[in-house]
C-alpha cells in the first residue's frame, strides 16, 4: 500500500475507482454517518457519490478527505482530509470507523493534514464545523488550536454548526 502521507500510528492514501467496498465499510456505518446528515445515513447511492466526488476533489484541487490506514495492521481506520471551501482556504473533515475512535487518530490524523495544507499547499486558512451534538469533533479542533467563530447553517444536516478557522503559524 501507497502512502503519500505518514504520522507515527497513521497512513494517508487516495481514493481510487475501486475503493466501494472500503467506502462503504465507513459511509454504511450508521455510527459514522449519524451526525453529518439530516438523516444519519447515506444510501448506497450516496455513498457512491461521496466516493466521486472524493476522487473528483483530487483531480481538480489535488485534496480529498483521504482514506487512513493504522500502520501497525495496515486497517482501514477512515478517512481525514480537505476539501475545497473558498479561495485558498479549505474545510477539514474526519470519519473514523468507530472501533478506532478514543485512541486519539482524529487529532493526530487532523494534526498532521493542517501542518500539510499550510506547508505544503500554502493554505490561507482552514474551516471546519460541526454537528452541535458533536462533542468529541469539538475537542479535536480545539486541540488543534481551530478558533470558533460562529455557528453556520449546515445544508446536509438543517442545523446551525459551530464552526472553527485555524490560520497558520507566524
Ligand atoms: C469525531 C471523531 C472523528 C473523533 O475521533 P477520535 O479518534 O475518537 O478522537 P480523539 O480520540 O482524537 O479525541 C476525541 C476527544 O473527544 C472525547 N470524546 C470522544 N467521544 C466523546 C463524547 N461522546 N462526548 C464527549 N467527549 C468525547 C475524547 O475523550 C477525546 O478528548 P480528550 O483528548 O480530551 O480525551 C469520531 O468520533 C468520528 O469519526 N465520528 C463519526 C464521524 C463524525 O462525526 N465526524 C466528525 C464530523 S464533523
Amino acid at each position: 500500500m501507497h502512502f503519500f502521507l505518514t504520522t507515527s500510528r497513521i497512513g494517508f492514501s487516495k481514493w481510487q475507482k475501486g475503493d466501494i467496498k472500503l467506502a462503504e465499510l465507513l459511509w454504511g456505518d450508521p455510527d459514522v454517518t449519524k451526525l453529518i446528515c439530516a438523516s444519519g445515513k447515506f444510501s448506497v447511492e450516496e455513498i457512491s457519490s461521496r466516493l466521486t466526488t472524493e476522487i473528483d476533489n483530487e483531480t481538480k484541487y489535488h485534496v480529498q478527505y483521504w482514506p487512513i490506514f493504522e500502520l501497525s495492521s495496515t486497517n482501514f481506520i477512515g478517512c481525514c482530509g480537505l476539501r475545497p471551501y473558498r479561495g485558498n482556504e479549505y474545510e477539514m473533515g474526519f470519519h473514523l470507523r468507530p472501533q478506532f475512535w478514543g485512541k486519539g487518530y482524529a487529532t493526530e490524523a487532523a494534526a498532521a493534514i493542517a501542518d500539510y495544507a499550510f506547508s505544503v499547499l500554502k493554505a490561507d486558512a482552514l474551516f471546519a464545523g460541526h454537528n452541535p451534538n458533536n462533542v468529541a469533533s469539538s475537542k479535536v479542533l480545539l486541540k488543534l488550536g481551530f478558533r470558533y467563530i460562529g455557528n453556520k447553517f449546515y445544508e446536509p444536516t438543517g442545523l446551525y454548526h459551530p464552526s472553527y478557522e485555524l490560520k497558520p503559524k507566524l
